[in-house]
């Protein structure tokens, strides 16, 4: 970095016009093509694609690091490897640091955490989202504990923020080491493909641990966190397409948790009727279908946006607009597992609601479950805690909450799904609904032993009592007659139901027991 204060032939506007093209351009124009070169956009280009034109104003733009050891006392650059400031996103204020890998390999010094830490305050102070695009080779070296302090500063106020404002983490290049756990503490992830990698720990220390051998992108990428570990929520080829996701995604939420979500124009005109809906529960219970095709049938047409689509895909889960409004959806999938509930689902539905309820988005659930997974596997790695999880979670959500029970809603399962007794606001069930403590042929088996077994023809006998099972308790009546459900109703009219019983619910007040806060069974 030249200094322009060095140079006397300079006037005190072109001092300023010179420092600030000189931050434009962080690490220097090789650095520049070099990003380019392997796919990735820089810092500020990331922000001109995110923010609405015009719109940003950059904060810190000339802060520098205080380091001297290891050559840094030579070597400084302008905003230290980090863009921060606020601006708009399809007129919303949002605040939003983009690390530049330009600058040291974006890594992150005592100053870059600062000026991060710096937009944070300000977005809890005024109720907007933070959104990170996170681009770093990690604490910065040079700095040793002073960068560590720094993290750990981000990591509080991420905690701090949490369910105060939303906050997003897009991550386009490296995330490893402990800089994994600012994203991971914040609402949603969301990873480049092929360009982008989270890890605690990376290859090297892997095969020298483990003995393992393994690509960062294996270890890492985007496609192992939307699959296997599930710490990712969304994915996208490009980093242009990441930046609409994040602009979608912030389309659904409020500003704050005070707030509630934005409202979009919808001619619902002829469009509360779905015929289609009565046609798409297969004869056969054991036939699965899609249960997207329900949502589909249910919300405004294309407003759907899947949250971890390819992880846990025997529960789905993401946000649609009502007659504009947004939801939270949780849908047991028929299609994969039979929607079976087992610990994936679990903490993915649970921390899917629990967001939800954080900033006041109204949750519909759709519900065919035939149970827990059963099996040492599940038991040996805790479905007891993990199932607790969303139990919890749906206990304490005080946002308007609806079932409807599209087919099955056996045992602890029925219960857990949002159930009328853990305080659901309004309970429906198609006719097609199946609410009974186990499914027809084990509960024949188990309480009419003794008959069967002395039967002339068992078999017959089993079958006889199967069907006396199913006759009484496979329906969803016994549940209405108790009033666990509020109403049968025809499946074409679960959207206009819907659409009415949310707006009737619009003003819902609850409030859990004073505390300090829960305890969740982690
Ligand atoms: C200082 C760093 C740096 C770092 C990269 N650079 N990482 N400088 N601190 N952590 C610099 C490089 O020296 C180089 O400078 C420039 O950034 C680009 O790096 P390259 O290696 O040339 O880029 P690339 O080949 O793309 O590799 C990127 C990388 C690699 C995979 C991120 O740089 C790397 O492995 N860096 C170290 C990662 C790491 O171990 N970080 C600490 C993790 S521990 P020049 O001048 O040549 O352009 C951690 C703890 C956090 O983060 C704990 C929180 C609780």
């Amino acid at each position: 970095m030249s200094d322009p204060h060095a140079d006397p032939t300079l006037s005190a506007l072109e001092i300023l016009d010179k420092k600030n093209a000189e931050a434009l351009l962080g690490g220097g124009q090789d650095r520049i093509d070099a990003q380019h070169k392997k796919g990735k956009l820089t810092a500020r280009e990331r922000l001109d694609l995110l923010m609405d034109p015009g719109s940003f104003e950059e904060i810190g733009k000339f802060v520098m690091h205080r380091s001297k050891d290891f050559g840094l006392d030579k070597e400084y650059y302008l905003g230290d490897g980090v863009v921060t400031g606020y601006g708009t996103i399809n007129g919303r204020l949002t605040y939003v640091f983009s690390q530049d890998f330009t600058v040291l390999g974006g890594s992150l010094s005592e100053t870059h955490a600062e000026k991060i830490v710096k937009i944070m305050d300000l977005a809890m102070k005024n109720g907007a989202p933070v959104i990170g695009l996170n681009d770093s080779g990690g604490a910065r070296i040079q700095e040793g504990v002073v960068s560590l302090g720094g993290y750990a500063d981000i990591f509080y106020k991420n905690t701090l923020a949490s369910g105060v404002v939303p906050q997003l983490s897009a991550i386009m290049g490296p995330c490893a080491g402990g800089a994994v756990y600012s994203p991971a503490i914040t609402d949603f992830i969301l990873m480049v493909e092929d360009t982008s990698y989270m890890f605690v720990t990376g290859p090297n220390v892997v095969k020298t641990v483990t003995h393992e051998t393994v690509t960062s992108e294996e270890l890492g990428g985007a496609s192992t966190h939307s699959t296997k570990s599930g710490v990712t929520h969304f994915t996208a080829p490009n980093e242009v397409a990441i930046i609409q996701q994040l602009k979608q995604l912030l389309s659904y939420m409020p500003q704050n948790c005070e707030d509630t979500a934005p409202v979009y124009h919808y001619d619902a005109q002829g469009d509360e009727l779905r015929p289609e809906l009565d046609r798409i529960i297969p004869d056969n219970p054991n036939q699965p279908y899609d249960i997207r095709e329900v949502i589909h049938g249910i919300i405004d047409q294309d407003s759907f946006m899947e949250v971890h689509q390819n992880f846990a895909e025997n529960i789905v889960v993401g946000f649609a607009r009502l007659g504009g409004r947004s939801i939270g959806i949780v849908g047991n999938q028929p299609a994969v597992l039979a929607g079976v509930l087992d610990i994936n689902a679990s903490t993915k539905a649970a921390r899917f609601v629990r967001f939800c309820d954080s900033f006041n988005i109204p949750l519909l659930v759709l519900e065919d479950v035939p149970g827990f997974l059963p099996g040492t596997d599940q038991e040996w790695r805790g479905i007891i805690t993990n199932g607790a999880k969303l139990l919890y979670a749906f206990c304490e959500a005080t946002v308007p909450r609806i079932t409807v029970i599209t087919r099955k809603a056996y045992g602890g399962a029925y219960d857990v799904m949002n159930s009328k007794h853990i305080g659901a606001d309004m309970n429906y069930a198609w006719p097609t609904a199946e609410i009974a403590v186990m499914g027809a042929k084990g509960a024949a088996e188990i309480i009419f032993k003794r008959e069967i077994a002395a039967a002339d023809d068992p078999e017959a006998k089993l079958q006889e009592k199967v069907d006396e099972y199913q006759r009484k308790f496979a329906t969803p009546y016994r549940a209405a007659h108790r009033g666990f459900v509020d109403e049968v109703i025809l499946p074409s009219q679960t959207r206009q139901k819907l659409i009415r019983a949310f707006k009737m619910l619009e003003n819902k007040v609850d409030q859990l027991p004073r505390k300090k806060h829960g305890n969740i069974p982690l």
